[in-house]
């Protein structure tokens, strides 16, 4: 799978095989019964997988995480392959490019992808257009940023754009304070910087008559002490959760050889690489937070075995996008699969002795 996946990816490039999925999910959104059909055969139903956390109940708690659907074309059809639930975005309040192709390359000795996409949206308006219409039974997230252009001191105003907009539409929200794959992009750390953008959100939730969860979603990069910090914004305000991780800056101990990724070029990796980071982060802030608080688990999680471990260090639920990449439109079914305890069998009990 993984040469058929780095073969495609080569021929068409990572990006084209991306939109040709992305079309072929359009298509099946249209056609009657597609849908349907998709939930039959990928779609693991089972009681022992439902969740309840922040008020919202989850189908089972696999989701699938930001920067596949970043303009909330295809979150039906992805919903149908089995998701507990869909992470839109990175929005940015107006239409954006991105940097130049190619600008996404598979690692499959690293069972990884490097991407530098840089924030490619539609803008909010559009993305208004898709998700408006009913989507009852599909739990939404929708990640939010900001323009690239934007500069760092008006960064709240282009998350509070984006937010009032898409709010009522929502189950929750992700404030994207993670997103630097070329070491460019500004990463707000401090607490006046977050609180900065954080505040504005919490004051037009507290006049709404519906609530939306805010989760702010970290990068793996951060030093110890400002997981910390986060944690403890967490704690002293009305956040409701993090999302631990974004893909790492850090290309340290890959398999690619280095003129691959010299080739490559400057990029996060997701994907296998970050497995470790992710579960010692989760583990840190539930640690930190004295699991008060739902953790979204995301980073590296490529097997079963891997979701246990996160959901062991902390995270209520967790977010896939590599493993996905790499295991096809089965992977939701197969992780749900895993989590599902098998049956224990009552041992049956010797025969009574017959009267005689
Ligand atoms: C091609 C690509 C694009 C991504 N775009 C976004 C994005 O727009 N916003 C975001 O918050 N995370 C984005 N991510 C990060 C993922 O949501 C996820 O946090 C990260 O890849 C780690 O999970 P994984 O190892 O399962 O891929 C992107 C990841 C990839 C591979």
């Amino acid at each position: 799978m993984k040469r058929v996946l780095h073969l495609i990816s080569r021929l068409l490039g990572a990006e084209r095989a991306h939109s040709c999925c992305l079309v072929l999910l359009r298509i099946a959104d249209k056609v009657p019964m597609v849908k349907w059909l998709l939930h039959k055969l990928y779609a693991i139903e089972d009681s022992s997988l439902e969740r309840e956390v922040f008020g919202i109940h989850f189908r089972n708690p696999i989701g699938l995480a930001a920067g596949f659907d970043r303009n909330g074309e295809v979150f039906r059809p992805l919903s149908a392959l089995g998701f507990g639930f869909v992470e839109i975005g990175t929005v940015t309040p107006r239409p954006q490019q991105g940097n130049p192709k190619p600008r996404i390359f598979t690692l499959p000795e690293d069972n990884a992808i490097l991407n530098r996409i840089g924030l490619a949206s539609k803008g909010f308006e559009a993305v208004l257009e898709n998700v408006r219409k009913e989507h009852k039974g599909i739990v939404l997230g929708c990640n939010i940023g900001k323009n690239t252009v934007t500069p760092p001191e008006e960064a709240p105003i282009d998350y509070l754009r984006v937010f009032r907009n898409l709010y009522q539409y929502m189950d929750y929200f992700a404030v994207n304070v993670s997103y630097n794959t070329t070491h460019k992009q500004y990463i707000p750390r401090s607490r006046e910087s977050i609180m900065a953008i954080l505040e504005p959100l919490f004051d037009f939730r507290r006049g709404q008559n519906q609530y939306r969860p805010i989760l702010l979603k970290i990068s793996p990069d951060l030093t110890n002490e400002e997981i910390d910090l986060m944690t403890d914004i967490m704690v002293d305000t009305p956040l409701d959760g993090i999302i631990a991780t974004n893909a790492t800056t850090f290309h340290s101990g890959l398999q690619t050889s280095q003129e691959e990724l010299r080739k490559c070029g400057a990029g996060a990796v997701s994907g296998a690489p970050l497995t470790e980071r992710t579960i010692e982060i989760v583990r840190r802030v539930y640690t930190r937070c004295n699991g008060t608080y739902p953790i979204i688990g995301v980073g590296g999680l490529m097997t079963g075995e891997d979701v246990k471990r996160m959901m062991e260090a902390g995270a209520t639920l967790v977010q896939v996008y590599t493993g996905f990449i790499y295991n096809g439109a089965g992977f939701a079914g197969d992780l749900c699969k895993s989590l599902i305890a098998p049956e224990v069998t009552e041992p049956t009990s010797p025969a009574a002795p017959e009267n005689q």
